[in-house]
């Protein structure tokens, strides 16, 4: 048995384990329903397949998780973010292409009750940087960091804590000043995710992290819910670079899988609620995954 796992050992090994996501460095300013840190510890090795220079896309950014891990950890020479939700987009455009410390100051120094909140929401023709604020705000006030038209206020909240019970300025503060350390490496578009992903399809040294807005709960997460799964499968079997796409796992991903003959891989996670499912892992090649 030298060296030799034995039948029980092995078996263990090479079922994926639940990611224990408080062991994964939170980096995002947002709470994102849907969030991907659970599924870092795998993104770090599908990044480091190859030590060629590469740039990695995240053409559904939201909370922009996997960006933000590759450009702390230096997984990717360059990033792109992508996304097409006005209220998301305006809080990378403050962070990467703008103000970001006007931001941080202004999370850091706000008066949480709410009053002061409703003030802030309601207000209309909001600047960039107000609705950059306002957006970070529902993110933490609303429930499950729902911002989509339908969402509202959190109640009670943490120990009762009611709105501030999700209000952690001093954390948000220095997650967007951390930000900002790698800003340079980081591009921001506000678009659309196949017309950005349609510029880079020829491109081998671009890696794409895919991973679209699903399921009949996208409809209450994301005011961007509806895209053509078909037409992303079509897109993602094209590109010439390396690719993840991530989906939860039913019938009717399974057979676009097929129709595009892509390759996949199952891997449990358990959502919010501590329900366990498997996400679809589909991807160009699989010599990463153990
Ligand atoms: C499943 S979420 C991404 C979550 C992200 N991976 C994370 O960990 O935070 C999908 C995101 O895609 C955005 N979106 C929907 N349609 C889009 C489109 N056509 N182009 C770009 N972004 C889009 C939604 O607004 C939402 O933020």
């Amino acid at each position: 048995m030298d060296g030799q796992l034995s039948f029980f050992e092995a078996k263990k090994s090479l079922s994926p384990k639940i990611v224990n996501v408080a062991s994964v460095p939170q980096r995002s300013p947002f709470r994102y329903p849907g969030g991907k840190t659970w599924l870092i510890p795998l993104v770090r090795k599908w990044l480091k397949q190859s030590d060629a220079s590469k740039v990695l896309i995240e053409p559904f950014a939201g909370g922009g998780i996997v960006s933000l891990t590759a450009a702390f950890e230096k997984l990717a020479d360059q990033i792109v973010m992508v996304e097409l939700d006005h209220e998301v987009a305006a809080v990378w455009e403050i962070i990467i292409n703008g103000d970001h410390i006007w931001l941080a100051d202004k999370i850091y120094a706000f008066d949480l009750t709410p009053e002061n909140a409703n003030s802030i929401l309601k207000k209309e023709n909001k600047t960039l940087k107000e609705l950059a604020f306002s957006t970070i705000l529902k993110n933490r006030i609303f429930h499950g960091g729902i911002i989509a038209k339908g969402s509202g206020l959190i109640k009670n909240g943490e120990n009762g804590k009611g709105i501030k019970s999700r209000w952690y300025p001093r954390t948000l503060r220095d997650r967007i000043m951390a930000i900002a350390q790698v800003k340079s490496k980081i591009k921001f578009v506000k678009g659309d995710a196949f017309d950005e992903l349609a510029k880079i399809k020829n491109d081998k040294n671009t890696y794409s992290f895919i991973d679209p807005p699903y399921t009949v709960a996208g409809r209450r997460l994301y005011t961007h819910f509806e895209i053509d799964h078909d037409a992303l499968f079509a897109l993602t079997a094209q590109l010439k670079g390396k690719f993840m796409l991530t989906y939860d796992d039913t019938e009717e991903i399974r057979e676009l899988a097929k129709k595009y003959s892509l390759n996949f891989r199952t891997t449990p996670m358990k959502t919010t609620h501590h329900i366990q499912k498997n996400e679809i892992i589909i991807s160009d090649n699989f010599s990463w995954w153990n």
